[in-house]
């Protein structure tokens, strides 16, 4: 047999009840996707609808034209491991799948590594390796075309916070240079790793950018609230923490800040109609004017829903219309989580400093901004690596197949990165002319596949 040929006589069948529906199929567990793996995260799991294997249909898919939707299990850019149908764990998608299932699609759960991912006392899950074990097992997915179930060709990726942001890169990236060399060291099957779709859930994305965004947003609010997570046996902790920027990160935000509206205006951003989406020096101008439409169409929907949209502050409602949002009080009623830089810590201590460490190093600096800051003995990462992770990068200049469809969602109430991040990227891909549904949920804070039937009923939608 081929190597890392999938072999659909092994697996287990398993049952359950979704939505009081019964949803029967088979587990393919515990597959390599790599001839020479490194870590054991770098394992995925296949499920499959039963009926598939008795030439049966489910919402009008059959076993070759099913979508595979590919979920991710990273958050905070931690290893993110394979999951299965029901799995409570945190950061497990155990709900995502089964309702996947429960909608016809084939569900394939790779595991990746992460900032954490050790091999003999080495560091072997830093950048670029989340995105190296997703693309590895496309690849695998690819490759086993015909034996798999499902479409190969019409793969959709999924992720929530840094899982969004592998969710895009994978996107993005398709079949980047870049990515060959460590593919071809851990022994990737020869294949191509574009897909057709991708979903995203509040990406922490364009990291090198992710500080200054911040700061354009958040300036001026020198108070932060964040929280504490603790993980206590199965379930994480939540307890609040709150602190004031000093007067050197109140100088600190300043400075940062005054480097966005150069970024935005090099993107050479339009709107539907063409017109740019530029800042002055300030920061304002019709980028930020396009951010607060989007908050207020959010708002409007919630309204005509019924919600009661008044519990967040700075909106104006005439005559049931959301007529004006105030930024400044919008934010203020949010309130600011991170400190300043948010994402480019000058001690190394953010989720993002870790990525960037390397075998022997825990932590790096990402932005020379960091670096000429920073507060420890430190190294700045290659900046080539720092930009290929990044999936704008990858819609600046042509490098890669860029998937066709986009569903992006950022809470209109998450904190953890700008609203720019995530408007940026889907911008940048409309532009592009590629297929993007992009919004900001009312209300939402920091979270991921909340609206599961919207989610399935656009999947079907560009599948069928
Ligand atoms: C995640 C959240 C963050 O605020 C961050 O900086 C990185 C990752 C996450 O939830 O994955």
């Amino acid at each position: 047999m081929t190597p890392l040929r999938f072999n659909e006589k092994k697996f287990e069948r398993q049952t359950v009840v979704v939505s009081g529906r019964r949803v029967t199929y088979r587990a393919f567990l515990d597959l390599d996707y790599l001839m020479m793996p490194v870590a054991e995260e770098q394992r995925l799991n296949v499920f499959v609808p039963e009926p598939y294997f008795n030439q049966g249909r489910v919402n009008g898919y059959s076993r070759v034209t099913a979508p595979i939707f590919m979920p991710n299990t990273v958050g905070g850019y931690l290893p993110g491991p394979r999951d299965f149908p029901g799995n409570s764990a945190p950061f497990s998608r155990g709900a995502t799948i089964l309702q996947a299932l429960a909608r016809g699609y084939v569900v394939v759960s790779a595991g990746v590594r992460g900032r954490t991912t050790q091999n003999g006392g080495e560091f072997v899950g830093k950048a670029p390796a989340f995105i190296v074990d997703l693309k590895a097992a496309i690849r695998y997915v690819k490759f086993n075309a015909g034996w798999i179930p499902g479409d190969t060709e019409k793969i959709i990726t999924n992720g929530t916070s840094a899982g969004g942001a592998a969710s895009a890169l994978a996107g993005a990236s398709g079949n980047a240079d870049f990515f060959a060399t460590p593919l071809a060291e851990l022994g990737a099957v020869p294949a191509t790793d574009d897909v057709f779709a991708v979903s995203t859930y509040c990406p922490i994305s364009d990291l090198e950018h992710a500080d200054a965004a911040y700061e354009w947003q958040f300036n001026g609010l020198n108070t932060w609230h964040s929280q504490q997570l603790t993980r206590v046996g199965d379930r994480m902790q939540v307890t609040p923490v709150a602190g004031k920027l000093t007067a050197k990160e109140q100088a600190l935000s300043d400075q940062v800040k005054a480097t966005f509206p150069a970024y935005v205006n090099s993107l050479h951003l339009q709107n539907d109609q063409k017109a740019p989406l530029t800042l002055d020096e300030q920061g304002q101008g019709p980028f930020q004017q396009a951010i607060i439409n989007e908050l207020k169409w959010s708002a409007q929907q919630a309204l005509d829903a019924g919600d009661d949209v008044t519990t967040q502050r700075g909106l104006t409602i005439q005559a049931g219309y959301v007529t004006q949002l105030d930024w400044r009080q919008y934010l203020r009623g949010l309130t600011r989580q991170k400190s300043v830089p948010a994402f480019d810590a000058l001690d190394l201590s953010s989720p993002e400093t870790s990525l960037f460490g390397s075998r022997l190093f825990a932590a790096g600096h990402f932005t020379s901004f960091a670096q000429k800051h920073s507060t420890v003995a430190a190294r700045q990462a290659d900046p080539d690596l720092v930009a290929a992770v990044n999936p704008v990068s990858y819609l600046q200049t042509n490098q890669s197949q860029v998937a066709q469809h986009w569903r992006i969602r950022h809470g209109a109430s998450d904190r953890e990165t700008s609203f720019a991040i995530p408007f940026i990227l889907a911008t940048l891909l409309k532009n592009q002319g590629r297929d993007v549904d992009l919004a900001f949920p009312w209300g939402r804070p920091h979270d991921g596949d909340y609206d599961l039937p919207g989610l399935f009923d656009w999947i079907d939608h560009i599948c069928q």
